[in-house]
């Protein structure tokens, strides 16, 4: 079976339906904040309180019981079933709804809330509860502090070598629920259609951005996702 490479990008607008706000969907306010407030490596200097408050409650919000994985988070976890390793799937959202509905491979290029980073060692390591400048890391002598695991404005996104050479290899580039305003990921899209690389976006907006996408599919994503990647499957991908 000659299967085809894809890689698949995720922004917010996969997790609107399990309950997750956008970012820019109210008013550039995220969770009543403006993103520059409390993601940047500055708001972190100057105001490192609200930044950690911010966190802790986004990471208490994703562990309430209602937030679970939607029918997309779980057709794609059936894409890497029926893919393997041929599937890349990149995300830009920090949540973990993807691993919760099974996906195994997910790169988090702008981080994890359920994980802290130390400041100084940068050793991520598994976090769940709430955590403050106070807390200290387990892998320095003397311990040093931890940070949210989050790639803020003005940081460089994890795995990006290893993006580009998926994105410029792929046979299909399939863009979800994202705005396409934050680079670099909006820029895939571009370096996949340069790549000659089919490019395919899913988003409840009509066509809202960019020449290209070749294949524009409106709907939420719990519909039109499902929907793509059965098709995507029957016809073995
Ligand atoms: P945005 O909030 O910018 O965009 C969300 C997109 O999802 C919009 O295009 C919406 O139309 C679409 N959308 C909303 N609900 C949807 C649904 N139910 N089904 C399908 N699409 C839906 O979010 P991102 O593009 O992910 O970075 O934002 C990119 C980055 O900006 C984030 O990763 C974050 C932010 O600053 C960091 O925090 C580092």
């Amino acid at each position: 079976m000659n299967q085809r490479k894809v890689v698949v990008l995720t922004g917010a607008g996969v997790s609107a339906e399990s309950g997750l706000k956008t970012f820019r969907d109210s008013n550039g306010l995220w969770e009543q904040h403006r993103v520059e407030e409390v993601a940047t490596p500055e708001a972190f200097q100057t105001n490192p309180e609200l930044v950690y408050r911010f966190y802790n409650a986004r990471r208490q919000q994703l562990q309430e019981p209602d937030v679970q994985p939607n029918a997309a988070h779980q057709a794609l976890a059936r894409l890497e079933q029926h893919l393997g390793s041929n599937l890349t799937l990149v995300t830009q959202n920090v949540d973990d709804l993807h691993e919760r509905a099974g996906s195994q491979q997910v790169l988090h290029m702008h981080g994890q809330l359920m994980s802290a980073r130390c400041v100084a060692s940068g050793i991520r390591r598994p976090f769940t509860r709430s955590f403050d400048a106070t807390t200290a890391c387990t892998c320095c002598q003397p311990a040093n502090q931890l940070r949210p695991d989050i790639v803020w404005f003005g940081e460089t996104p994890m795995f990006m070598d290893k993006i580009i050479v998926a994105v410029t290899q792929a046979d299909l580039f399939i863009a979800i629920g994202t705005s396409g305003q934050v680079y670099p990921a909006a820029g895939f899209a571009q370096l996949a259609h340069e790549s000659g690389v089919r490019t395919v976006e899913l988003n409840l907006e009509p066509d809202i951005h960019h020449p290209y996408f070749d294949e524009h599919r409106q709907g939420p994503a719990g519909q039109v996702v499902p929907q793509f990647i059965d098709e995507l499957i029957q016809t073995n991908a």
